[in-house]
């Protein structure tokens, strides 16, 4: 994929369409979704572009039923963060590449939020390490970037509603120029 958000947006029309996590609706408009609850949260630019963003490794790597390579479900976050991190500024990346662990740190601080997670998201959360213990609570919560990924996280896992109404790809467009490398103002 190149570097221009036209071919990034022609990935989500194309695959991410048709495409699902496990989940009863298609990566983009998961996506949508997830950018969507940002935004109303009052979520930074920047947030909210890699809420958009977050788990653009799918439609990177096109498995061909979406979710269900417990391979690419235990290193998505850290494929969309090496494509992120070369085009889009740290604020963008960094989330990101923490969300996956945001979950396993929400799943251990949290009581209610492993009981609340989709059914599609409590079998990745094995492939994916399960809880933190302690030390990787504290270790976690050291990272740049670690707030915002958990605010990221919850986006994404409200993010899950069949047919819920989103802006389009296009309302967003702005957002992801304004942070791409070497464009953020
Ligand atoms: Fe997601």
């Amino acid at each position: 994929m190149s570097d221009s958000i036209d071919e990034l947006f022609e990935a989500y029309r194309d695959y991410g369409r048709t495409a699902y996590l496990g989940e009863a609706l298609s990566i983009t408009d998961h996506m949508l979704q997830t950018a969507e609850a940002a935004e109303r949260d009052g979520a930074p630019p920047a947030l909210v572009a890699a809420a958009l963003l977050h788990d653009v490794a799918y439609l990177l790597r096109r498995p061909a039923d979406g979710a269900g390579d417990p391979d690419l479900d235990g290193r998505h976050a850290e494929i969309g963060f090496a494509f992120l991190s070369r085009r889009f500024v740290a604020a963008v990346a960094g989330p990101v590449g923490l969300h996956v662990a945001a979950k396993r740190y929400l799943c251990a601080v949290d009581p209610g939020y492993r009981a609340a997670l989709s059914a599609a998201s409590i079998r990745t959360l094995e492939v994916q390490g399960g809880p933190f213990d302690p030390a990787e609570v504290r270790a976690f919560e050291a990272l740049p970037h670690a707030r915002d990924a958990v605010r990221l996280r919850r986006w994404d896992d409200q993010g899950k509603v069949p047919g819920a109404p989103t802006p389009d790809l296009e309302h967003f467009r702005p957002i992801l120029e304004a942070h791409l490398l070497g464009r953020a103002s």
